[in-house]
């Protein structure tokens, strides 16, 4: 099946040895998880190789070949972030352990802010009812201890932000919006400019989850207008245990560190200490310096094939998916049908079948995807289902996938009658 758009996967499927896979009695694997992980190439693995036999030492602090060589590394990988991002500085990109971190890092950063920053009992915060539990419970948690009121957007039935209400849900008292550009469960793409104005008017800094987004589509965090911008290597064919927080630079300066520990001082006392500059103010410890030079690998990989290219291939394999899962009887798809301002997960119920069942049935058949809440269990309970499943594309997703994912279901359904 020839779409228009997509790249060579046949190339790029032999960057990536797990792709060849055979599971279950010799059944070939279709990686549909991309969403909760996706593979890595041959180009990272070889780099993460590479640093644990030629250069593993700590970073910062050494004064022999090695400690400066990983230096360099580590370093280095922070522009390479810092460039993919379209970050004003590479001071402003902070390296975490993966998004749920980053969020976190935020949360505490306020918690912990004097004024203008500071969150408290008669301030609010913003999030979405389609949020990862990760963009959920750390604002939670803000709110319970400061006693700020915790608000979110609803969600329209076709998978989408209701902003009609947007005046009264973002007020004078809103302190932080924080909210996801891709879901990882409906596939929306939100509309970050109508979010962002409104924040703005009433001088709320904006946090955006961008773990889904940035793996898929170009992300520029000066064209976001965004505060702060949070996301995952582990997504975007880097390792796992490493993750990104942007934040403009003048709120890096401003805000008060959440982890203390070696490496985040300037000095320290027995009485008291002062901090590291941004971005290593916040990375306290030793940091996950492997994971970092693997997801710089990452970052010259996808760069290498081109964002827009990556974008324009997962937007014709999830229009022909939708497409064809349309056609499969009692399927529901939760979350946007069609392909415009959608990324490439697509969630599913298929008649009253558990997903679980559902998934079971398929992993027989050599096919991999995610059954579940997803982590995002407010968006079940808004459309009265315990749970769905997910398929999810990557820039090695063929249209082949897809039909097996098709045959697949009608297994399903024959296997539950
Ligand atoms: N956030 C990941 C997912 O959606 C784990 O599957």
């Amino acid at each position: 099946m020839l779409l228009p758009g997509l790249l060579d996967t046949e190339a790029i499927r032999k960057d990536f040895p797990i792709l060849d896979r055979v599971v279950h009695d010799g059944k070939k694997l279709v990686y549909l998880d991309n969403a909760a992980t996706s593979q890595k190439p041959r180009q990272v693995l070889d780099v993460l190789n590479e640093h644990y036999e030629q250069h593993n030492a700590n970073v910062h602090r050494g004064v022999h070949v090695l400690a400066e060589e990983a230096t360099a590394l580590y370093e280095g990988a922070r522009d390479k972030i810092a460039a993919f991002i379209n970050a004003p500085s590479r001071d402003e990109v902070i390296f975490t352990k993966n998004a749920s971190e980053s969020l976190n890092l935020v949360a505490n950063m306020l918690a912990w802010a004097d004024e203008p920053y500071r969150v408290d009992h008669e301030t609010e915060i913003v999030i979405t009812e389609m949020e990862h539990h990760s963009n959920i419970v750390p604002w939670q948690l803000l709110a319970q201890r400061s006693g700020a009121k915790l608000k979110w957007f609803g969600l329209t039935d076709d998978g989408r932000l209701d902003l009609s209400n947007i005046d009264e849900i973002i007020t004078e008292k809103t302190k932080v919006v924080s909210f996801v550009l891709v879901s990882n469960i409906l596939g929306t793409v939100n509309p970050v400019e109508a979010i962002v104005r409104r924040a703005q008017e009433v001088g709320a800094l904006v946090v955006v989850d961008a773990s889904q987004a940035a793996p898929h589509m170009p992300l520029d965090v000066q064209a976001l207008q965004a505060d702060f911008v949070a996301f995952t290597g582990h997504k975007m064919c880097g390792p796992d245990g490493i993750g990104v927080l942007w934040g403009r630079q003048e709120l890096l300066e401003d805000l008060p560190p959440f982890l203390g520990g070696g490496e985040m001082i300037e000095t320290v006392s027995m009485h008291s200490s002062t901090y590291a500059p941004a971005p290593h103010k916040f990375e306290a410890g030793t940091p996950p310096i492997a994971q970092a030079v693997g997801l710089g690998a990452a970052v010259d990989y996808l760069t290498s094939i081109g964002m827009e290219n990556i974008a324009r291939h997962e937007h014709a394999i999830t229009e022909y998916a939708i497409r064809r899962l349309q056609e499969v009887p009692d399927l529901r798809i939760i979350g946007p049908t069609t392909a415009e301002d959608r990324g490439a997960a697509v969630s599913f119920t298929l008649g009253d079948i558990h997903p679980h069942d559902v998934g079971q049935v398929l992993d027989e058949q050599g096919i991999a995807v995610r059954v579940g809440h997803h982590c995002a269990r407010p968006v079940c309970l808004r459309y009265g289902i315990p749970a769905t499943t997910r398929a999810s594309f990557y820039l090695y997703s063929t249209p082949g996938e897809v039909d097996a994912l098709i045959e697949g279901l009608e297994h399903v359904r024959n296997f539950f009658g």
